[in-house]
């Protein structure tokens, strides 16, 4: 699109978001402030929803934004309005996903009215060194940058669950003229977090900052350049893999880029303006306002991408499949590519692969049939007399398609996009998914990120290799079926329950708002976690269900009852019932507060107890969801004060040194080693914690334990300066890091046979082999000082 136009639609924009900012913005939020969560049902199954493109659940998206990974899960906010199909009222959308394909969709992160400022495009990053100070428990402090005309901070302190806004929403960093979508990233070589943003003071640009807190920022240095519009992303890449050789790409929104050198203060680019997709780069197109994610563990830079065109009957605008970006030498110099990235591989089924056909007009082939799939098509340009080759989407019996890929051998282009042939050869791998398709050519060397809305109908699923006016060797093809990538695990169950989750009567099934449970009698869903004081929560909505509610203790429920009552009971026995009225398809929010014997009930964020009630039956238990006759959804099922997070069964019990429940995990004092031993034995398995050096030495996980501690292996936190593996007798392996007394980690031990691995927040640092100890009991462990441990959790290796 023209810079004309372009700046026609950035005013337009500017003077809707003035009409619709409320005046005077609260300074945080609690879920209860997100009156559109949860967002309607939804089996993700309309006509043209990506199956395996992300979108949000309901409502408009449009720019992705904050793409980060924290602790196993990579986080995705995007530019969100939740009460329409239109853009309208920015809010910050959010979804987790641990691999990059399986989405879950989150309550709303930022919200207009709750947190300040304009909430536009911008991104997010992970305090890992508590530089901001902001840290007050275990997680570390996550920032997100939004704001126009200036950025705004907003924070999370609970891993990205609720954020509020820094300092009122004093803009901190303020370029001239116009400004919008600041990204953040950290540039190691000056040890500085870097801002860039679009500004249009004196034409388009971009404007640097620096900070060393996050917080407080200065000016640097100014890139003029007219093709720069909105949604700047930085990033270094090394060229043809050479870690040598590292360049610093900077993108805008349409994805066009330069490489050049960046010392931390100035960017000098050494390449003409290139386009890295040859889709429709604009703001009603199909490819626009990218970003890439931090902190990936693999060391990639993955991209995502909004796809504007793209909609359906409840969502609309949808992301590119997350695709790995590289740069690559060829005849015109270094340039970007772009691959889907390779987890895409869990989706793939029903492969069919296919070598040496001849194709001509008349005799196409056709590997396969299906809805939403992969293929990856080598054709010989070189020996070719067709004049165009390609594949043939969705085709039906009467000859008609909805698309066709096609190589071009006279304009030398693919879906028409330059590409030369690679050695003669043309390599077209295409992602077909309901109402997006994307095509990359000789290994990401061209990208087209399309719109199709291609027909789901069974007999319009043909896949044809095809050629016109000549024929063409089709050297290879493979084509595989992609599932749908919703509605697998927990996606809707948000919470903070450690899991796995066990139906114990009833069916339960994912839907929006969280699990849907029928039942014709009693039926629970249940977390693993044991669990006796502490606030309950979970919001609970009956679809034609008599109760449903919150469970706890095992045997406690605290429902709403279509009767018109809240009642808390026990099996045998009504234990306190409340009088009020219970409306069908809408959503209650209960808490429970369990101290002991006393047992309170309040009902929609309430102060006072609707019920306040005594009953001493049971102490402990698991907690979870239950519904009664009918069908009903509960949701957000979170634990708070939760004592001692764990799903590691006990009798817990010291083995040296002075252990105590403070009320947020356990607390070891000790002299030397002191240990706190589980009764769960394991072999293999993933073991985990978050473990903190207070005061001292050392913290770990203990595993593969004997009953008195003498023999064990342990991975440890220690304040000298090391991640360490050790048994009594030996070191097996030390890891060199800066370790912070009173900081909180994340410990995994992965164990397998002789195979010991051990992950800091998340990265892997040990990989050992020592086949002393085959199995054992699970523990802790504090050396020398004062540590503390929250959140144990056990799960297969
Ligand atoms: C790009 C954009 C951004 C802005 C956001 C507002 O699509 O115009 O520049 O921050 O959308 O939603």
């Amino acid at each position: 699109m023209g810079t004309r136009y372009r700046r026609l639609v950035a005013a337009v924009l500017l003077a809707l978001a003035a009409v619709m900012m409320p005046a005077h913005p609260a300074a945080a939020g609690t879920p209860a402030d997100y009156p559109e969560f949860p967002y309607p049902a939804t089996s993700y199954d309309e006509a043209f929803r990506g199956q395996f493109h992300f979108s949000s659940r309901a409502g408009w998206m449009n720019d992705p934004n904050g793409s980060f990974w924290y602790r196993g899960q990579y986080h995705l906010f995007y530019q969100h309005n939740p009460h329409g199909l239109a853009w309208d009222t920015m809010h910050w959308g959010h979804a987790t996903s641990p691999d990059l394909v399986h989405w879950t969709q989150k309550p709303i992160a930022l919200e207009p009215g709750v947190h300040a400022g304009d909430l536009w495009s911008g991104n997010g990053v992970v305090d890992t060194a508590n530089v901001t100070g902001l840290k007050n428990g275990a997680d570390d402090p996550i920032l997100v940058f939004s704001g126009t005309n200036g950025a705004t901070i907003h924070y999370s302190l609970d891993g990205a669950r609720t954020f509020q806004t820094y300092g009122g929403g004093r803009k901190v960093a303020v370029p001239a003229g116009t400004s919008r979508d600041p990204k953040v990233f950290w540039h190691e070589p000056s040890r500085r977090w870097v801002m860039v943003m679009w500004s249009d003071g004196g034409g388009n640009g971009a404007d640097f900052y620096t900070s060393a807190d996050l917080l407080n920022w200065t000016w640097r240095s100014r890139y003029a350049a007219g093709w720069f519009f909105e949604c700047p992303d930085m990033f270094q890449l090394p060229v043809d893999g050479n870690a040598a050789d590292r360049r610093w790409v900077l993108t805008d929104a349409s994805g066009e880029y330069v490489t050049g050198d960046f010392d931390g203060t100035t960017f000098l680019p050494r390449t003409a303006v290139r386009r890295m997709d040859h889709g429709a780069n604009d703001a009603g197109g199909t490819f626009y306002a990218g970003q890439t994610f931090l902190g990936d563990p693999r060391g990639r830079v993955v991209q995502t991408v909004w796809q504007p065109a793209a909609r359906g009957s409840v969502w609309s605008g949808n992301l590119t499949f997350p695709a790995e970006l590289a740069l690559r030498t060829g005849t015109d110099g270094v340039s970007l590519t772009r691959t889907p990235v390779d987890e895409l591989a869990s989706l793939r089924s029903g492969t069919v692969t296919l070598s040496d056909r001849t194709v001509t007009p008349t005799t196409p082939v056709s590997p396969a049939a299906a809805d939403t799939y992969e293929v990856t098509a080598v054709f010989d340009a070189a020996s070719a007399t067709a004049t165009r080759f390609g594949l043939r989407l969705h085709a039906r019996a009467d000859g008609t398609y909805d698309r066709a890929v096609t190589y071009d051998r006279a304009a030398r282009t693919l879906y028409g996009a330059p590409l030369a042939p690679e050695n003669g050869r043309v390599t077209m791998r295409v992602l077909v998914d309901r109402g997006q398709l994307e095509v990359f050519g000789n290994g990401g060397a061209v990208s087209i990120s399309d719109v199709v809305r291609f027909d789901s109908a069974a007999g319009s699923q043909g896949l044809q290799a095809y050629a016109e006016g000549g024929s063409v060797r089709l050297v290879s093809l493979r084509f595989d079926r992609l599932g749908s990538a919703w509605g697998t695990g927990e996606p809707t169950l948000a919470g903070n329950l450690a899991g796995p989750w066990a139906a114990a009567g009833g069916t339960w099934t994912d839907v929006a708002g969280g699990k849907q449970g029928t039942a014709t009698g009693d039926g629970f869903y249940l977390n693993s976690t044991v669990a006796g004081d502490g606030t309950y929560e979970a919001d609970v909505r009956l679809r034609d269900a008599v109760a449903a509610g919150l469970t706890f203790r095992d045997r406690y429920t605290a429902n709403v009852d279509a009767a018109g009552l809240v009642k808390l009971w026990r099996p045998g026995r009504d234990i306190a019932t409340y009088a009020t009225p219970i409306a069908r398809d809408r959503t209650y929010h209960l808490r429970v507060v369990a101290a002991g014997p006393r047992l309170r009930v309040y009902l929609d964020h309430g102060t006072t107890p609707v019920i306040d009630a005594e009953d001493g039956t049971y102490a402990t238990g698991r907690a979870g969801a239950n519904v009664f006759a009918g069908t009903a959804v509960i949701g957000n099922i979170t634990l708070g004060a939760p004592g001692f997070a764990t799903n590691v069964a006990g009798p817990w019990r010291p083995v040296g040194g002075t252990w105590t429940a403070p009320g947020d995990g356990v607390r070891a004092q000790a002299a030397g080693d002191a240990f706190y031993l589980s009764g769960t034995t394991g072999t293999d398995f993933t073991y985990e914690a978050d473990v903190r050096p207070v005061i001292g030495v050392a913290a770990a996980l203990t595993f593969r334990a004997t009953a008195d501690a003498s023999q064990h292996y342990t991975a440890n936190v220690d304040t000298s300066g090391v991640v360490k593996l050790w048994r009594p007798g030996r070191d097996i392996a030390v890891y060199p890091t800066p370790i912070v007394p009173g900081r909180t980690r994340h410990l995994t031990v992965i164990a397998t046979g002789s195979r010991l691995r051990v992950l800091l927040d998340g990265t892997q640092v040990i990989d050992a082999v020592d086949a002393t100890y085959p199995t054992g009991l699970f523990g802790l462990n504090a050396y020398a000082g004062t540590a503390s441990f929250q959140n144990v959790r056990l799960g297969p290796a």
